[in-house]
């Protein structure tokens, strides 16, 4: 039970790997052919696919600053994948953070406060496939004469008012990296750039033609599995490896470039797409059956549930009071493997990231991924237990005892 993937591939992606693997495909070919199948979980409109979702995020970015260069400013969530910020400052533009809601996700009630005359653009993200309310934000968005990024790089396949979250806006973008719906690797995993204003299409295409080929798919696909399937048995020469190839540096380095998606990509991705409508029903029943046991044992909130949702990654939210890397480590002795939530992005103290500030630091990541319902009982039972254990009240020792009685 311990140390459950950060995804859940079946045969057939191994079986779309090996084949890749055997064909020796190293480049983009056949790409949008595998994906045509799936054009109505982007409502019809054109896809451009990429290695990543950063570098869907910066094409877009990069149209509508050529369209309007006078303005320098894009509005993000203060609380999200550090991407975010990065790709807007990789493009040159400055990311101001708008404050989230209960649900993490932007709160549209904050943008008409911070949108001025210098903003660019909004990116609404749907943070661990949550859905953030689009349909509000597009309408702010139009009535402020602002561009519209739907960043649904966490989830595929899920509507809001009839429309798939990924389409509302002027662009909108996929990424199929771990944690995500799909999952076809971690570096250079793919991502999708959907084109919803048709005034950017010839731009953002032109800007897709001059990406290069990816250059290692085969590479990074047996290092995801290094790294996130194997990892029981390679954390620690993963680590030595990695120390001395100073492999950090490569990576910075590497998360820098942008190219198109791989075939191998392409491959994995149609694969599990195929299958979606399971596997979201599978993830359905993992978050209620976690919201059932939160809910009876009432040890931790679960601030993204509502019945029926789909979510990518759970969080839990701490009782007040309580650390969440010794509530990890002791888990981890325990079996279970947790993550924290995304750092906060924003500077502390500003005023647009007050209600991030409050929420994310108590959150930690439950698995969700390849789990049955009785490793989600077993866990929840550590977690309880964990969590009991640092909520009970310490007995008193005798100089404070005395202190209270004086
Ligand atoms: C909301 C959001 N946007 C964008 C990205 C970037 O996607 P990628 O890792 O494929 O570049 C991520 C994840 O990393 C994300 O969670």
């Amino acid at each position: 039970m311990t140390q459950l993937p950060f995804f859940d591939w079946s045969v057939d992606e191994y079986r779309q790997l090996a084949a890749s693997v055997l064909r020796g495909e190293r480049g983009s070919e056949g790409v949008a052919e595998r994906l045509a199948e799936f054009s109505h979980l982007f409502g019809g409109h054109p896809v451009l696919p990429v290695n990543r979702g950063r570098t869907a995020l910066r094409i877009a970015l990069r149209a509508f600053h050529q369209e309007r260069p006078e303005r320098t400013e894009v509005i993000v969530p203060s609380y999200i994948c550090p991407a975010v910020p990065e790709s807007v400052l990789a493009v040159g533009l400055t990311p101001v953070p708008a404050d989230v809601g209960s649900d993490l996700n932007l709160d549209p009630a904050r943008l008409p406060g911070v949108i001025s005359s210098s903003t660019l653009a909004v990116i609404a993200p749907h943070i661990y496939a949550c859905p953030a309310k689009v349909p509000q934000i597009e309408a702010i968005c139009r009535r402020s004469d602002v561009f519209m990024i739907d960043d649904a790089a966490p989830v595929m396949g899920i509507q809001i008012e009839g429309r798939g979250l990924g389409t509302f806006g002027d662009a909108g973008i996929h990424s199929f990296s771990q944690s995500k719906t799909v999952v076809a690797g971690d570096e250079n995993a793919g991502g999708l750039l959907v084109v919803l204003n048709p005034r950017f299409e010839k731009k953002m295409r032109a800007a897709w033609a001059e990406l290069p080929d990816p250059t290692e798919p085969i590479r990074d696909a047996l290092g995801f599995l290094w790294d996130y399937r194997l990892r029981r048995y390679t954390r620690s020469p993963t680590y030595y490896w990695n120390r001395m190839r100073q492999r950090n540096a490569d990576e910075a380095a590497g998360s820098k470039s942008q190219a198109k998606m791989s075939a191998l990509t392409a491959r994995i991705a149609a694969a599990q797409l195929r299958s979606l409508d399971r596997r979201l029903a599978q993830r359905r029943e993992v978050v209620e059956r976690y919201h059932e046991l939160a809910v009876r044992t009432g040890m931790a909130a679960f601030p993204q549930y509502s019945p029926g949702r789909y979510l990518s990654r759970l969080f839990f939210s701490l009782p007040g009071g309580l650390s969440t890397s010794e509530v990890r480590a002791r888990l981890r002795e325990a079996g279970v493997d947790t993550r924290l939530a995304y750092p906060l992005w924003a500077r502390a103290g500003h005023p647009e990231s007050s209600a991030a500030r409050a929420i994310a630091p108590r959150l930690i990541e439950l698995p969700c991924h390849a789990t049955t319902s009785e490793e989600v009982q077993l866990m929840w039972a550590k977690f309880s237990s964990v969590v009991r254990e640092f909520t009970k009240p310490q007995p008193a020792s005798p100089s404070s005892v005395a202190r209270a009685a004086g």
